[in-house]
């Protein structure tokens, strides 16, 4: 089922939109100050919109550093225009009610063709582009129906992550485009051997074509299907490894929809390979259009959170581990917004600003 070469595929969206460091960095062993108490995704320690979606808590000053998960809720969205979209996710205050998506990066289009369709543009200055949604989901099944690029070394992507890096991925190296690829990674690690990387094969023009790609992900199993067919099962039990740790992901995830330039020099020649090659910048379609680009019509979202949240709940929160290695996860009513009234900043307001805003210039900078 696995060709070999196959099995070695890399948790490649991390690593490109990583970053490099200059601000102060964080990670698991070495946590943020109280002075910038949130780490960022891109592992930064800041506050403000470090706060939010992406923050890591087990990086993090404290475990409640991090503005909480906000809670899943059943949505269609589609894409008749981007008002649903925040442009930039550094303004971002934690507004759910607001703003579906954010873009972390690049540049979006709304085509405005057959009812709208959000076009992620990638040129050879914006490094591609990036939304994730400003809500999470902890379990449920998500479907985007989507057309991919379909240029050597151009990836289009459709992925559920989490602030501890649990991710399930369908993605879509553009060399490639009667197949999609699915994996799935628990805290930023391959789970088992053998477990990871898979190809659907025969697919129609993914370029041309709509289709509907499924992250169905439920406590006891993950499944990936292609207009509602079945095509990959995981279960939950078969990714528990030698010492009992269940290595599957569980900790409430944001949708994010990407097109990115894996073939560019700056990434490890086994990226370049496994999306097509270098991408070529003289590409007719590129200099026709100014950039190259992935449609999305829309995305789908059912909540399969265990038990069904109430109603004044806001939001999933971290605690302490319940087993070895595996951070607890609690329903929450406290607030989720910036502003909000919430347990995060006991003081330090005027400071607060002057940190963002020198950690915020420097992420920009390095990253967006
Ligand atoms: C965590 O960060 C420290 C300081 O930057 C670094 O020395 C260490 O290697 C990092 N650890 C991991 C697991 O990345
Ligand atoms: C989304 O669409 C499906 C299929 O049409 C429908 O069953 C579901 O109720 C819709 N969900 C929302 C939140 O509108
Ligand atoms: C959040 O956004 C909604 C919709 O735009 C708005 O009505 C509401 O006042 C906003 N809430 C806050 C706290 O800003
Ligand atoms: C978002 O805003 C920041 C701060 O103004 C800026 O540095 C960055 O380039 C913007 N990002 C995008 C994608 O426009
Ligand atoms: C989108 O298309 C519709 C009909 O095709 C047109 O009426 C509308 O003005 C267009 N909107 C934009 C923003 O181009
Ligand atoms: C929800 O909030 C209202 C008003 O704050 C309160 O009266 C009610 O008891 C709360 N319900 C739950 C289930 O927390
Ligand atoms: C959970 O356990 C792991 C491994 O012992 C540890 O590295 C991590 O910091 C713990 N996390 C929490 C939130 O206690
Ligand atoms: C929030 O939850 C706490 C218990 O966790 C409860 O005491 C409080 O009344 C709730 N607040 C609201 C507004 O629902």
């Amino acid at each position: 089922m696995l060709p070999t070469p196959l099995v070695v595929i890399f948790p490649v969206l991390l690593t490109f939109f990583a970053g490099s460091a200059q601000a102060t960095s964080c990670n698991i062993t070495n946590p943020c100050p109280a002075s910038a108490p949130c780490c960022s995704e891109f592992g930064f320690c800041g506050t403000d919109h470090f706060c939010l979606g992406g923050c890591n808590p087990l990086a993090s000053k404290s475990l409640d550093s991090c503005r909480n998960n906000p809670v899943c809720k059943d949505a269609n969205h589609t894409f008749a225009d981007n008002s649903r979209i925040l442009s930039n996710s550094t303004f971002f205050d934690g507004n759910v009610t607001e703003y579906d998506w954010v873009v972390d990066k690049g540049t979006i289009m709304n085509t405005n063709s057959s009812g709208g369709e959000l076009a992620m543009l990638l040129t050879e200055t914006n490094g591609g582009t990036r939304l994730s949604s400003t809500r999470y989901l902890h379990y449920g099944t998500v479907t985007a129906k989507l057309k991919t690029g379909r240029w050597g070394g151009v990836v289009t992507a459709f992925i559920t992550m989490s602030d501890i890096k649990d991710e399930i991925d369908w993605e879509f190296p553009g060399a490639a485009t009667t197949e999609g690829q699915t994996n799935y990674f628990w805290q930023g690690y391959i789970p088992t051997v053998g477990t990871n990387g898979d190809i659907e094969k025969g697919l129609s023009d993914t370029f041309g074509n709509y289709h509907d790609y499924t992250i169905d992900w439920q406590p006891k199993a993950l499944t990936f299907s292609i207009d509602g067919k079945v095509v990959r099962t995981i279960k939950q039990s078969d990714a528990i490894d030698p010492s009992g740790v269940s290595r599957y992901p569980n900790t409430p995830s944001r949708i994010q929809l990407s097109l990115w330039p894996a073939g560019i020099p700056a990434s490890p020649p086994g990226t370049v390979e496994w999306a097509g090659g270098m991408i070529n910048w003289k590409d007719p379609d590129y200099l026709s259009a100014g950039h190259f680009y992935a449609l999305v019509k829309s995305v789908s979202i059912k909540c399969g959170d265990p038990e069904a949240p109430g109603a004044n709940i806001t939001s999933y929160k971290y605690g302490k581990n319940t087993t070895a290695e595996t951070p607890s996860v609690a329903f929450s009513n406290q607030t989720v917004l910036l502003n909000g009234a919430g347990p995060i900043f006991g003081s330090g307001m005027q400071f607060r600003g002057a940190v963002a805003i020198v950690a915020g210039l420097l992420l920009a900078s390095h990253i967006l």
